[in-house]
């Protein structure tokens, strides 16, 4: 039995779409857990690229089933144009698809307050996907959230959504903006609700028969763990939990049923919205944007990118206790001499080699770097660790006794096949 939880450990956008897509050769159901459509996750198949945000990764492999678990947050038009787009291009989606009943609303107040939230905060905004997923998860922890079982039914969730859409619209013009329309609204929703009826049902109780049955079950984790609500660089974070714990709520598989927590983690770092990253640089930025990397894949922003941080993938690893790591994104280093790595910091004439405590800290953390040599040789085509050339051996090992968590996983490219897979990813059982 091998229950593998995947997780970003860094910022997000780490790669792990495609990663998913490799490993879902191997398991038999991949489900989401949490987060919503502010995710984007890149699967490129046969030459067609597929960006999913709420559908599992898993969804391009035949015979695989996809969850979406009572942790996510759903806004049901865009889940609806998500499968539209897919069945456009050939994907098959039907019974191969379940979403829980459990799982949360996104409507049309919450990506206006979201926006809202935003301007407001000037300077100081987060840089949101402006997809209203922190108001989304704000009701649902305030209880005044509308689940998936609400538009199952009608009348309760036409009375629901009206004593909502009254008090938000109250919200919306206080804060300047132009109220919504319950009509409008209630419409809509109930129109794509009736298409959404035959995926929607209790994926906790489906999820424990497949257990049963010895099936093996892939999580796939949205977003990374910097951007955790409880664990990440606060405020500058999503609102979901996006570390490996996220897996267990946000399905209703518990602890003791996962074998494997795997980290993915860039061969160097990137962030999209504000907050801290202390190793960003704006030479290796415009080289990567400049070639075309690192964009994102939900809002087109810009990337912000830096060095390698061993200390914040050493905090992933103990936060999410990562059993194996999959680097990806080795290939985008090719072509620099010398690549600094961050091994530690200064924080007001104090040295760390821990991430530190305090976030204020952290904001002022300016990197202490260990030079590594660089390797100028086309690595795309490698797929065994032995086939790399010795430098770039080096700066995988070295990335692997920093970070305290094996490398069983190296990405060289973008597709499925450019991936060294090692022993240890092999299945379990
Ligand atoms: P996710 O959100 O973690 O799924 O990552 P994204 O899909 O947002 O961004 C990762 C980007 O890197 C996508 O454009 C992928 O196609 C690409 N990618 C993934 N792995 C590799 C790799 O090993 N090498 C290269 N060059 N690109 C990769
Ligand atoms: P994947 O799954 C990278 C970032 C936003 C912003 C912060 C809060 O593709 O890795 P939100 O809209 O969630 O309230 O925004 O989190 N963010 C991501 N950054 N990858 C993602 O998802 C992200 N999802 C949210 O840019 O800084
Ligand atoms: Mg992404």
């Amino acid at each position: 039995m091998a229950n593998t939880i995947l997780i970003g450990a860094q910022w997000g956008d780490e790669g792990k779409g495609k990663i998913i897509d490799v490993l879902t050769a191997k398991a038999d159901i991949v489900v989401r857990s949490q987060g919503g459509n502010n995710a984007g996750h890149t699967v490129i198949h046969r030459g067609a690229k597929y960006i999913l945000h709420l559908i599992p990764s898993g969804i391009l492999r035949r015979g695989k089933i996809c969850v979406i678990g009572n942790g996510v947050v759903i806004d049901p038009i865009a889940l609806i144009g998500e499968i539209d787009g897919l069945r456009k291009l050939g994907v098959k989606i039907g019974r191969n698809l379940l979403i829980s009943n459990c799982a949360h609303l996104v409507l049309p107040y919450h990506r206006l307050l979201d926006e809202q939230r935003e301007l407001r905060k000037g300077r100081a905004r987060i840089g949101t996907t402006k997809r209203g997923i922190g108001p989304a998860y704000g009701d649902k922890a305030a209880r005044t959230g509308l689940r998936m079982s609400d538009l199952m039914q009608p009348i309760v969730f036409s009375k629901k959504l009206q004593a909502k859409v009254l008090e938000n619209n109250r919200i919306l013009q206080a804060l300047g903006a132009k109220p919504i329309s319950f009509r409008e609204v209630n419409e809509s929703y109930l129109a794509v609700g009736k298409k959404l009826r035959p995926f929607i049902g209790n994926t906790v109780v489906y999820l424990h028969r497949a257990l049963e049955r010895d099936k093996e079950i892939l999580f796939e984790g949205a977003q990374g763990t910097f951007l955790d609500i409880d664990h990440g660089t606060y405020p500058y974070v999503t609102s979901s939990n996006t570390t490996a714990g996220g897996a267990c709520t946000g399905t209703g598989v518990p602890p003791h049923r996962m074998d494997r927590v795997v980290g993915v983690m860039k061969a160097y770092t990137t962030r999209v919205g504000e907050g801290a990253l202390p190793t960003e640089d704006r030479q290796f930025t415009e080289r990567l944007h400049g070639l075309g990397r690192e964009f994102g894949a939900t809002t087109g922003r810009k990337r912000r990118c830096g060095w390698f941080d061993a200390l914040v993938v050493e905090a992933a690893a103990k936060a999410n206790a990562f059993t194996d790591i999959f680097l990806t994104k080795l290939d985008v280093l090719t072509g620099w001499e010398r690549i600094p790595v961050c091994v530690g910091y200064h924080v007001n004439g104090r040295r760390y080699d821990v991430l530190p405590a305090s976030q204020s800290d952290f904001h002022h953390a300016v990197p202490i770097y260990e030079e590594l040599d660089g390797w100028t040789e086309d690595i795309s085509g490698c797929r065994s660790f032995d086939d790399l050339p010795k430098n770039t051996q080096a700066y995988v090992n070295r990335l692997e006794e920093l970070c305290g968590a094996r490398i069983s996983g190296i990405g060289v490219g973008p597709s499925r096949e450019q991936s060294i897979v090692m022993h240890s990813l092999l299945p379990i059982r």
